[in-house]
């Protein structure tokens, strides 16, 4: 079913990219006011407060993930389904996790958990660890690099279709289908992107068949083998469902953590630039710098949820139906839960409870995955560059797009020091 797409321009008023980007202000402004806020332009429910978040985000018996309404769009629709015979444009309801409740929701979650094991994680380390070099090398004796375009919106696409079990030489492709496939549309360009979406998905659709069909008498160790594997209550996935749930992993997994990559390497060069000596001197803090930076710089920064029956239960009347949105990242500078929020602090004790991958049965299923990139990175770099610094006056404003996450870095030159 094609959903309404609800703009939060009115309620968020930023204005300027950098503004999003940075929207500290807003988020005080926010978190002093009422808890649960109505938006009549919007005519959505707003949630700021960490506890707030938190019980949208996972009493699912009040909040329900089947929409229809939505703050973001990044898949594609075919409309009412207008007899065109491209199958990868639609999600079956069986492999559908993001919009359905438990207990419908445990099924469909724990086939598709089968790709994200600690197991995986752990045959997957090295493999990502080499990848994370290699991509360094190919810039190391430069003397600047845009880090942006060199590493943090490849590197993903690198992970993912090696973890896929893709070939190496087909990644360019993949790049170029994952970039037009997750593309955020606004109402006034839908079809004209919808179009170009549906076509990149029957050639991603043609290239993966073929390659799942084969991996059937030929399994290994990689995502689609395990989904080839896995079996719950009898059910196993079917070649066509494979190939469409790796669309799905792709969309929820490429951007978010290419957005953290480069919010990353923004943090170390203008957020704190003591920073990288800092963790240079001990790695073993680079794990907990990760975490912060996904408290402090935002990525998906909201959720939202359908109430599902008449409630009061955050303290205002709330109708069936209604939309509210749990914004996670305000929730990450709620000073009630996080000491001095508005500091990016690596030695903070609690980073972990930051929200960034959502909280409650929906909780991100790549976020183990995530933060491996991000170690893995940020650890390659260190051991290679005894500095960075920025490589020329930055503008800010001019160097973001609108992604799906919200603003996202296009470019960031960096001056690399061995
Ligand atoms: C920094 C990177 C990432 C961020 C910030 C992020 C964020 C999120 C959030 C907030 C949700 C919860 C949605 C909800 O409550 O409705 C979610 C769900 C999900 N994420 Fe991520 N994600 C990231 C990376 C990844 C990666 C790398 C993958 C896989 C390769 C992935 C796969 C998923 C899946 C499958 C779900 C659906 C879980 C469910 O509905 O049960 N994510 N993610």
């Amino acid at each position: 079913m094609s959903k309404t797409i609800i703009s939060l321009a009115e309620i968020t008023s930023f204005q300027s990219k950098e503004e999003e980007y940075s929207p500290y202000n807003w988020y005080k402004r926010m978190l002093h006011q009422d808890p649960v806020i109505y938006n009549e332009a919007s005519d959505s429910w707003h949630v700021f407060r960490y506890d707030y978040v938190k019980t949208v985000l996972s009493d699912f018996k009040h909040f329900s993930s089947v929409r229809t309404r939505s703050i973001v769009n990044v898949g594609y629709q075919s409309e009412g389904d207008s007899g065109h015979e491209n199958k990868s444009e639609r999600m079956p309801d069986q492999l559908d996790i993001h919009n359905v409740d438990p207990p419908e929701h445990r099924k469909r979650r724990a086939l598709l958990s089968s790709a994200f094991t600690p197991r995986s994680l752990k045959l997957w380390e090295p493999r990502i660890q080499a990848a994370a070099e290699q991509l360094i090398e190919q810039f190391a004796e430069q003397p600047t690099v845009d880090i942006v375009a060199a590493y943090t919106s490849i590197f993903p696409i690198i992970v993912m279709s090696d973890l896929l079990g893709v070939p190496s030489k087909d990644r360019l492709l993949f790049k170029a289908w994952v970039d037009k496939l997750f593309m955020p549309t606004t109402s006034d360009n839908f079809h004209e992107i919808n179009e170009m979406k549906k076509q990149a998905g029957n050639e991603y659709y043609q290239y993966l068949y073929p390659i799942v069909v084969a991996k059937r008498s030929n399994l290994e160790e990689d995502i689609i083998s395990d989904l080839i594997r896995v079996e719950v209550d009898g059910a196993h996935f079917t070649d066509d469902e494979i190939v469409r749930t790796t669309m799905f992993i792709l969309g929820a997994g490429i951007e978010t953590t290419s957005i953290l990559l480069a919010n990353s390497f923004y943090a170390l060069l203008y957020d704190q630039p003591e920073l990288y000596e800092e963790l240079r001197n001990d790695l073993g803090l680079v794990p907990n710098a990760v975490e912060e930076i996904l408290r402090y710089r935002f990525n998906i920064s909201k959720m939202d949820r359908t109430v599902k029956e008449d409630n009061d239960v955050l303290g205002v009347k709330l109708k069936k139906g209604d939309t509210i949105v749990a914004w996670m990242s305000a929730a990450n500078m709620d000073e009630s839960m996080f000491e001095d929020p508005f500091s990016l602090n690596i030695h903070r004790s609690n980073s972990n409870k930051q929200l960034a991958f959502g909280y409650g049965p929906h909780f991100c299923l790549g976020a183990p995955l995530a933060r491996m990139e991000a170690v893995l990175v940020l650890t390659a770099f260190l051991k290679t560059f005894s500095k960075i610094e920025p490589a020329e006056p930055f503008i800010l404003e001019e160097n973001l797009v609108p992604a799906a996450a919200g603003q996202s870095l296009v470019r960031l030159p960096i001056k690399l020091y061995k």
